[in-house]
């Protein structure tokens, strides 16, 4: 068990209170093409020296692309990870679950369905005429990352890794509209997305808290540790990204080849953000992410994640 457990009846009680309908955000108002769709300082190379290569117009358009990357990154890991896994647990485990945290797992799965179609039509409000089909087209995870999540989500008791996924990143949407909300220039529609799938997500966070419980706990301990090194394996492409950042700088280079000219420094920041101190503090550590550490200090293989996740310093637990 991680951190102390809201009770699932409990938790799906909030959920029928605290419901929210994507007719509740205002898409009608489009978005403001003039405004940063995303605080500063979620991109990477805001990080790195690179980032002065940039004039203001290109500071913007790099802006607004990261953040389109944010809202397709969040749509791959809804639809290719966590809508199945907890579909295929459900279907796995019907007669074990208890029936409160049964109804948890739905109201998780109709509202990961839910955010995913919000993410669409932001993006689409920003850029019609790039998401004229429902297709990333920032964020292009590779077809390696496409089969490997297809293979741990058929099987989300054997390949439990995406327990600690979830844990991890539903709590990064939190920290995220944190900047957003502490941003007053930010673009309102990407705002309020962003802030209504906090709503959801601080609960599903503490859903988490169960699943490792009752699934995560169960795994023997060869199977812990074969997870543990595929955590290294999915998260490290997160801590130390390089996907992401080429992708987004690509879309700004096309716009301004001058930029071309800054390629070897731009691909040393970019290699260096997994040792990049302040990338790291902004992103991943215990500021950032204070439950998910606190969760992870319970189990002491966690200790192996220091190697991809630099700021993480397993604290000992209070017995
Ligand atoms: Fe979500
Ligand atoms: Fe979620």
């Amino acid at each position: 068990m991680a951190l102390s457990v809201i009770d699932a009846g409990q938790l799906h009680r909030q959920a029928q209170k605290q419901v929210f309908s994507i007719e509740d955000i205002p898409f009608g108002e489009g978005v403001d093409r003039a405004k940063p769709y995303a605080p500063e300082t979620l991109s990477q190379l805001y990080f790195t020296p690179s980032y002065s290569h940039f004039d203001d117009r290109e500071r913007l358009l790099y802006n607004q692309v990261i953040a389109l990357a944010i809202c397709e990154q969040f749509i791959f890991l809804e639809e290719h990870l966590l809508i199945p896994a907890v579909e295929n647990l459900l279907a796995a485990r019907k007669a074990t679950l208890s029936a409160d945290l049964r109804h948890c797992l739905i109201d998780f799965v109709h509202e990961e369905y839910k955010h995913s179609e919000m993410f669409w039509r932001v993006l689409e409000a920003a850029e019609p005429s790039w998401y004229q089909r429902r297709e990333p087209v920032v964020y292009k995870s590779s077809q390696l990352t496409g089969k490997a999540l297809q293979l741990i989500t058929r099987a989300p008791e054997t390949f439990v890794v995406w327990i600690w996924l979830a844990v991890i990143f539903e709590e990064r949407t939190i920290d995220l509209f944190k900047k957003y909300d502490a941003d007053p220039d930010v673009e309102p529609l990407f705002k309020a997305v962003h802030r209504f799938h906090m709503l959801d997500e601080a609960r599903h966070f503490r859903i988490d808290q169960h699943l490792l419980t009752e699934v995560y706990d169960k795994a023997s301990p060869a199977l812990r540790q074969f997870n543990v090194a595929l955590l290294k394996r999915i998260l490290g492409m997160f801590t130390s990204p390089t996907r992401s950042p080429w992708a987004g700088l690509d879309r700004v280079m096309a716009q301004s080849p001058r930029l071309r000219a800054y390629r070897a420094e731009f691909a040393r920041d970019i290699a260096g953000l997994g040792r990049n101190e302040a990338f790291q503090q902004a992103n991943y550590s215990r500021e950032a992410l204070p439950m998910s550490f606190q969760a992870l200090d319970h189990y002491p293989e966690m200790a192996a994640l220091q190697a991809i996740m630099p700021l993480y310093e397993p604290k000992p637990v209070a017995a």
